[in-house]
C-alpha cells in the first residue's frame, strides 16, 4: 500500500475536522471560501455522521455527502473521509442492547454521548461493516478522497458476556491448553486455578486485588479486539480502491487501550491526536513527545516506514486543570511546526468550525463562534502560508543518536494494584527521560522493544517493567554491539506475563548492569531522598548491591545512607548504567548529558541559547535546522544558510522573534548529530579526560 498519493506533490497537507452535516449549505460554502484563504487542502468529514447516513436501519442519505464531496473537489480540496462507526445512531443501541457496552461493575452504558457500542458485539461489527462498505462503493473512487479515516480514536472497553467468549477465544488461542493460562497467570496464588475455559472471564469488579496475569491479558486481548474491528473496514476499503491509504487516528493518554506500536503495523499512515495537558513549557515539551513516539512508530509501521501526521490539534486553547487556556500569540504555530520538523507530514485541527451546541460547543476551533476575523483565523492563515513555503523541504531522517525504550505493556502491568507503590507510571517516566534529554538539546528518538537500533549509541529503559526473553536479547545484543544503555528501576523486574524474574531485581538485566538490589524503599509524594550530586530522588529508591558496577551517585541519610543511587559498569566497549530513584529534573538533564556525551552524542545544536529548541533533518547532504524560540525574548543562534519562512539569506547569526520559528538550509551541512559528537568527545578525551562533564 502507497501513501504517495497524499503527498506526491512535496507539500504539507494543511486542515482539520469539519462537520458540514451540522451546518444550512450556504455555511458550507463560506466555509470552503475560508479554507482556501487559509490555505488548507486535506479536512476530515463524516467523523460522526452515521444517524445523518443512514438513518434508518438499511436506509441510507448520502446525497448531502456527495455534494460535500464535491464542493470540496471543485475547490481543490481534498477529503480524509471516515467512517462514522464510533458514534451508532440511537435507533442502532436500542434495536441492539446488547451491543451496549459493560462497565467492569456490570452497568451498562446507554446511547446520549459517542463510543457507546461494544466492539466485541456481533450486531454492532456487521453494523460497521455494512455502513463502510456503502461508503467505499459509493466514494471509493472520488476525485475529492485522499484518505480513508476509519472510526475515531478506538477506544471504549467492555465487559459483556460477547467479550467474554471472545477473550476465551483469545486465550486459547494465545496458551493452547489450560496448564500455560495456568502457570502464567500465577493462579497457583489465592486458589485460582481454572479447570474449565468456562470458569475463566474478563477482569470484573471483585472482592479485592485483581490477578495482574489476568489483567495484563484482558489489556493486550482488547487492543487486539479494537484492532481486528480497525482491519475489518480496512481491508473492504482497500479492496474498494487500494490506491487509497488507510488509517485511524490514534488517542494518547493512560485511558486508551491500545498498543499503538502493535497498530502501526496495520495503518498506511500513523495518525495522532495531540492535545497538551500542560500549560506551562511542559505543552512544548509534550509536543515534541508525543511527535518523537508517532515518528517512532511510524518508522517501524508494516514492516516499513509510513508516514505520520498530526490528525487533531486545538488551534487556539489548551484544556487543563478544569477550564480552558488561550494559547499566546505564535503559540499554536510552534506547536504545529514542532509536530513538522519531527516528521509530520502536515497539520490538522480539531476542528474547523466551532459547533452552536452540543458537547463540545467551546472546544477550540479555527473558525470559532466569533466568526473568520479573530486572532486564531488570521494566525491558522499565517499557518497555512508557512506550510507551503515548506513545500518540498520537510523531508529527510531526524538525526537522533539516543533511543528510548517504550511499551504500552509495561506501561499496564506498573498500573496494577498490589505494586509496591501507587501512581507508577512507565509513559510517564519515558516522559522524564524524554524531558530531560529535550532541556539538553538533545534530540530522541522513540523506540519499541525488538526495533532496530542503528545509529543509536544509547539505549534509555526507563521503568521498563516487562522483559520478554526476546526484549532482554535485544537489549544485550545493542550492549554486545557497543552500544551504551541506560536502565532505571523497575525496568526488567517482570517477564511478558508479569511474573517476577528471581534472583534480586532487575532480574533481566542484573549481570549486563553489574547490579543486584535487594529491597525497595518506594518513597511517599512528599518525601525527597538527597543525592551526593546535590539533586535528590523522588518517587522510588532501593538497596543496591554492586556486582560489578562502580557507584556514581549515593544517597544521603536515612536507611540508605551511602549506598548507591546511581552505578557505572563497563561491558565491553559500552558503559551500561543503573539508575534507582527519579531524580529531580536538573539532575536527570546533567545525568543525561553527560552519559550521551560518554555515548558520543550531543545536543543538535550546541550554541543554541536556553528555551530554543532545534531539530535537524538530513536527507543525503541537505540539511534543514528547524529552531524554535519558546521563549518571550529575541534570541540569537549561530548559522549559516536560507530560512525559508522569510525566504532570507542567513549570515553567521540568525535572530529569532520572541515565540518566533525559523527553518534553515544549512549552507555546510553538519555531520551527523551522533558522529560529530562522537568525534568531539573523543577528542575531549584525548586532549584532557577532566574536560568530560563531571559526573552528576
Ligand atoms: C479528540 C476527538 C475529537 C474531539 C477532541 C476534543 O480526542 O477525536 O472528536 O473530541 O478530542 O479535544
Amino acid at each position: 500500500m502507497t501513501t504517495k498519493g497524499l503527498w506526491t506533490d512535496g507539500r504539507l497537507r494543511y486542515g482539520g475536522d469539519w462537520n458540514p452535516e451540522q451546518w444550512p449549505q450556504a455555511v458550507w460554502r463560506e466555509d470552503v471560501a475560508l479554507m482556501r484563504a487559509a490555505g488548507v487542502d486535506l479536512v476530515t468529514v463524516g467523523v460522526f455522521a452515521w444517524s445523518r447516513l443512514e438513518p434508518a436501519p438499511g436506509r441510507y442519505s448520502l446525497d448531502w455527502l456527495d455534494r460535500v464531496l464535491d464542493l470540496l473537489h471543485d475547490a481543490g480540496i481534498r477529503a480524509a473521509l471516515a467512517t462514522p462507526t464510533a458514534s451508532p445512531p440511537p435507533w442502532f443501541s436500542l434495536a441492539h442492547p446488547d451491543a451496549l457496552p459493560v462497565t467492569a461493575d456490570g452497568v451498562r452504558l446507554h446511547h446520549g454521548s459517542r463510543d457507546t457500542y461494544c466492539a466485541a458485539a456481533p450486531a454492532y461489527r456487521t453494523a460497521a461493516r455494512s455502513i463502510a462498505e456503502v461508503l467505499a462503493a459509493r466514494y471509493a473512487h472520488h476525485p475529492a478522497l485522499a484518505l480513508w479515516h476509519v472510526h475515531n480514536e478506538y477506544g471504549t472497553t467492555c465487559h459483556c458476556a460477547h467479550v467474554e467468549t471472545a477473550f476465551r477465544r483469545w486465550l486459547t488461542d494465545r496458551y493452547g491448553d489450560l496448564d500455560a493460562l495456568n502457570d502464567a497467570w500465577v493462579t497457583s496464588f489465592w486458589g485460582q486455578h481454572y479447570t474449565d475455559w468456562a470458569q475463566v472471564a474478563p477482569p470484573r469488579a471483585t472482592q479485592y486485588l485483581g490477578n495482574p496475569g489476568q489483567l495484563l491479558d484482558f489489556r493486550r486481548f482488547w487492543s487486539d479486539t479494537l484492532l481486528s474491528a480497525y482491519t475489518a473496514q480496512r481491508d473492504l476499503l482497500r479492496a474498494a480502491n487500494p490506491a487509497v491509504p488507510v488509517t485511524t487516528n490514534y488517542a494518547l493518554g493512560d485511558w486508551v487501550p491500545v498498543d499503538h506500536a502493535r497498530w502501526a503495523r496495520e495503518v498506511d499512515l500513523v495518525a495522532v491526536d495531540h492535545y497538551p495537558s500542560r500549560t506551562d513549557r511542559g505543552a512544548e515539551e509534550q509536543t515534541a513527545l508525543t511527535a518523537d513516539l508517532a515518528r517512532g512508530w511510524a518508522r517501524h509501521g508494516a514492516g516499513r516506514p509510513v508516514p505520520w501526521l498530526l490528525m487533531e490539534s486545538a488551534p487556539n486553547q489548551i484544556h487543563a486543570g478544569g477550564r480552558m487556556h488561550t494559547k499566546e500569540p505564535g503559540r499554536m504555530i510552534r506547536h504545529s511546526l514542532a509536530h513538522v520538523a519531527r516528521g509530520s507530514g502536515g497539520v490538522l485541527f480539531f476542528q474547523w468550525r466551532a459547533p452552536a451546541g452540543g458537547a463540545e460547543r467551546f472546544h477550540s476551533a479555527v473558525v470559532s463562534h466569533a466568526g473568520a476575523d479573530t486572532r486564531v483565523f488570521r494566525e491558522a492563515t499565517r499557518l497555512g502560508a508557512m506550510l507551503g513555503r515548506l513545500a518540498g523541504t520537510a523531508c529527510g531522517a531526524v538525526q537522533a543518536g539516543v533511543a528510548i525504550a517504550h511499551d504500552a505493556a509495561s506501561g499496564w502491568a506498573l498500573r496494577h494494584p498490589g505494586m509496591p507503590r501507587d501512581g507508577l507510571d512507565h509513559p510517564g517516566e519515558v516522559a522524564a527521560a524524554h524531558r530531560a534529554l529535550w532541556h539538553a538539546g538533545i534530540t530522541a528518538d522513540l523506540v519499541t522493544p525488538g526495533d532496530p537500533l542503528d545509529g543509536h549509541r544509547l539505549l534509555l529503559l526507563p521503568a521498563l517493567y516487562l522483559a520478554s526473553d526476546a526484549t532482554v536479547d535485544w537489549v544485550r545484543r545493542h550492549v554486545h554491539a557497543g552500544g551504551h544503555l541506560l536502565v532505571t528501576w523497575l525496568s526488567g523486574v517482570a517477564d511478558e506475563h508479569a511474573r517476577v524474574r528471581p534472583g534480586g531485581y532487575p532480574g533481566a538485566y542484573r549481570d549486563l548492569l553489574g547490579v543486584r538490589v535487594e529491597e525497595f524503599h518506594p518513597l511517599a509524594d512528599d518525601e525527597r531522598v538527597p543525592l551526593t550530586s546535590g539533586g535528590i530522588g523522588r518517587i522510588w529508591s532501593e538497596t543496591v548491591h554492586l556486582t560489578g558496577a562502580e557507584p556514581v551517585t549515593a544517597y544521603i541519610g536515612g536507611v540508605l545512607d551511602g549506598r548507591p543511587a546511581v552505578t557505572r559498569h563497563r561491558v565491553g566497549d559500552a558503559h551500561t548504567w543503573y539508575v534507582s530513584t527519579r531524580p529531580d529534573d536538573d539532575t536527570y538533564r546533567r545525568l543525561l548529558t553527560d552519559v550521551a556525551h560518554r555515548a558520543g552524542v550531543g545536543p543538535t545544536c550546541p550554541e543554541a541559547p536556553p528555551g530554543v529548541e532545534a531539530v535537524r533533518r538530513r536527507a543525503g547532504d541537505h540539511t534543514r535546522l528547524y529552531l524554535f524560540n519558546h521563549t518571550d525574548r529575541p534570541q540569537r543562534v549561530p548559522a549559516d544558510g536560507h530560512e525559508l519562512l522569510t525566504d532570507e539569506p542567513v549570515a553567521e547569526v540568525l535572530t529569532l522573534a520572541p515565540g518566533g520559528v525559523a527553518v534553515l538550509r544549512e549552507r555546510v551541512p553538519p555531520q551527523g548529530v551522533a558522529t560529530a559528537a562522537r568525534e568531539r568527545s573523543a577528542a575531549m578525551r584525548t586532549a584532557s579526560p577532566a574536560s568530560t562533564v563531571p559526573i552528576t
